[in-house]
């Protein structure tokens, strides 16, 4: 089974959630950032993260996700800075979804990721200012030790990772 891990990171903290996704998975894998990744044909299982950029996934990833119309198993994740539990992000979600078409999604996955502050003060300088910014203080520090146990619990519940979870995961990921 070969699976793919594909991501778009401007700042990293993407990033570091597709590290920790193709750390868990087991097996025939590769890693690789949107703008040089391998056409998801050729894979059984892709595993692909975006961030949020003006409410919706960022431009490369929405490019990659419409080609992700055939995928057998395709399991999307994002960070954003707004709340992981708002409709905004929902909203941001099914865009994903809607993208990558008839494509079997088998889990998705969010979480808060800090935002620069050279961005959050731009942000706040525009009228009006966009929604996502009242939630980004709150982002701080996210990726936290806690969302990459998530995200792996994620991946395990969408079965794409069989390994018995060790008992003091959250550790490992600290
Ligand atoms: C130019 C720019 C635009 C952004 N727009 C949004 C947005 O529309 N909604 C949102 O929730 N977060 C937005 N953010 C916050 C990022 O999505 C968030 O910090 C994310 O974790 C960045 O991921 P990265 O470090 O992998 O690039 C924006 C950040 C930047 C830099």
């Amino acid at each position: 089974m070969k699976q793919l891990v594909v991501y778009s990171s401007q700042g990293g903290n993407t990033k570091k959630l597709a590290e920790t996704a193709f750390s868990r998975l087991s097996g025939d894998k590769d890693i690789s950032p949107v703008t040089d990744a391998p056409d998801p044909s050729g894979f059984d299982v892709v595993v692909i993260g975006f961030w949020y950029q003006g409410g919706q996934p960022d431009p490369a990833s929405q490019e990659y996700l419409k080609k992700c119309n055939n995928v057998g198993k395709l399991f999307i994740f994002a960070s954003h800075g707004a709340a992981t539990e708002s409709d905004y992000v929902k909203m941001g979600m099914n865009k994903a979804r809607e993208l990558a078409g008839t494509a079997n999604i088998v889990g998705t996955f969010s979480c808060q990721g800090e935002v620069p502050e050279n961005i959050l003060e731009a942000a706040a300088n525009k009228d009006p200012q966009p929604p996502w910014l009242k939630d980004a203080d709150a982002a701080k520090g996210h990726p936290d030790a806690n969302d990459l146990y998530n995200l792996s619990d994620a991946l395990e519940k969408a079965g794409l990772v069989d390994s018995p979870k060790p008992t003091d995961e959250k550790r490992m990921f600290s």
